[in-house]
């Protein structure tokens, strides 16, 4: 470890590479956070909307010089793509790496020829160009690579990027809603440096992955936000390989919770704290009053069950993430309305069928991912409960490609408030069950799978992954 800069005052604390760099209340808040450009997109001759994305390596500085890195059309993790519901898009994928690739788009409805999971690989120099209508809810999604074996390190490189969709029939005019202005994409992640490149704690294929003792937001370390307005919305996703934070601000205060994976919630949560486990999306708005500085901070999460569970939060790591930098004077905003959007509720007894889901020692019931196995057919256009388990007390999330889910129940009761919402992904305490339910709909194809799987990245690399078809009847 490299403890204190020398040179510095005695209140710039600034290491870069120790632990001492992100604990609470030492980071020098530096640099002005990069806010990832929004993609240029095009009308193509039948309406469509066309982006352009291509996978390369690069050098990007985090703050203390350029590192060997990759992204999509820059140095580091990818532009905002932006699109409406109810328009049709096609992604060129470009791949200009030296290896295969993939791209998920994770948490969107689309056909599983399009859904970029491990089965459909582009090959190095390739391209890819899914297209596919948007068809749900305004949301924060996000795109990564996804080829089975080298998710972890990909993702890791940098090749990440927001997905927001908007729903002009239920846009809340009400919320902050200008981008980079005061609706910002906050991607959270955790580095490691050595020398002029990304290295894992341990290796990127160390025990449960990479924890990073750097966290960087947008792909800057120790960065602020100057903010103009007196509410901001923050679209905060951990794109973290493993880390799980727990997100509230350094002096405690409460902000409102809009909008979980898949979209806004049926009405605001006033809360202090959103846990985030890896591939998880919040949107929060937060008010501030002139001139202050208040920092976004995660302190350690209660993981629950489990021995290790101590190990993904980084065991005592509180980690200053993001300070925001208030104005003078502040341009008057609206208060967050008591109601948002509607969010139908799904109806237990709509299941038509339940299945169960246990992982455990890198495997899902049991079995490790294998391409040519189906692990689970589910029946165009009908509901079914899913019942997770953790059943190792290790570090565990759910993810389910292609729908949005709600939560019936965690270990038997009501789901916290933060779980009410769509969701696409979730963590998962040891030896607790989670009840989620779904409706599998639009697209059948049996002959392409959808997947589900552990969202730590080295779990989920190692097979804790099945596959899922849909058919007619
Ligand atoms: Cu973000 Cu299959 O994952
Ligand atoms: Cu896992």
């Amino acid at each position: 470890l490299f403890l204190l800069c020398g040179g510095g005052s005695a209140a710039a604390v600034w290491t870069w590479q120790g632990l001492e760099h992100n604990t609470a209340g030492k980071v020098d808040f530096v640099r002005p956070l990069a806010v990832p450009a929004l993609a240029p997109s095009r009308l193509d001759e039948r309406g469509r909307r066309v982006f352009e994305l291509t996978a390369r390596r690069g050098r990007h500085d985090f703050g203390n010089g350029p590192v060997a890195t990759w992204g999509f059309n820059g140095d580091y993790l990818g532009p905002t793509l932006r699109a409406k519901r109810g328009e049709e898009v096609v992604v060129n994928v470009h791949n200009r790496l030296t290896e295969a690739t993939t791209v998920h788009w994770h948490g969107m409805h689309l056909p599983a020829e399009a859904d970029g999971g491990p089965l459909r690989m582009v090959d190095a120099p390739g391209t890819w160009s899914p297209t596919w209508r948007i068809n749900q809810p305004a949301a924060t999604l996000w795109y990564h690579p996804h080829p089975h074996g080298s998710t972890a390190n990909q993702t890791y490189q940098g090749l990440a990027g927001m997905f927001i969709l908007d729903d002009p029939a239920t846009d809340v005019a009400a919320l902050p809603h200008e981008y980079g202005v005061d609706d910002v994409p906050v991607i959270v992640q955790d580095k490691n440096f050595d020398g002029d490149h990304l290295k894992g704690r341990g290796g990127v294929f160390g025990a449960i992955g990479i924890l990073g003792d750097t966290v960087v937001v947008n792909g800057t370390a120790a960065a602020f936000l100057d903010v103009t307005t007196d509410r901001v919305r923050l679209r905060l996703l951990n794109a973290s390989n493993a880390r799980v934070y727990d997100f509230g601000f350094a002096d405690n205060r409460e902000y409102d919770l809009v909008g979980t994976d898949g979209g806004l919630l049926a009405a605001p949560v006033t809360t202090r704290r959103v846990m985030l486990s890896p591939g998880e999306r919040a949107e929060i708005v937060v008010a501030v009053r002139p001139g202050e500085r208040v920092v976004l901070r995660s302190t350690p999460p209660t993981l629950g069950a489990g021995a290790l569970s101590d190990r993904i939060s980084g065991g005592h790591d509180t980690l200053d993430i993001l300070q925001l930098r208030a104005a003078a004077t502040l341009r008057a905003t609206k208060p967050v309305p008591a109601r948002l959007v509607d969010v139908p509720r799904f109806d237990r007894a709509a299941a038509t069928r339940t299945r169960d889901f246990s992982l455990a020692d890198t495997k899902i019931n049991g079995q490790s991912m294998s391409m040519s196995r189906v692990d689970a057919r589910v029946v165009k256009d009908t509901v079914e409960v899913w019942r997770v388990r953790n059943a190792d007390g290790q570090p565990h999330t759910f993810h389910v490609h292609d729908v949005q889910f709600q939560v019936l129940s965690v270990g038997g009761k009501e789901p916290p408030a933060e779980l009410r919402g769509w969701k696409d992904t979730i963590y998962l305490r040891g030896d607790v069950t989670y009840e989620i339910i779904m409706a599998f709909r639009d697209y059948a194809d049996p002959n392409r799978a959808y997947m589900f799987h552990c969202h730590v990245l080295k779990h989920e690399d190692q097979g804790m992954m099945g596959q899922f078809v849909v058919v007619d009847q």
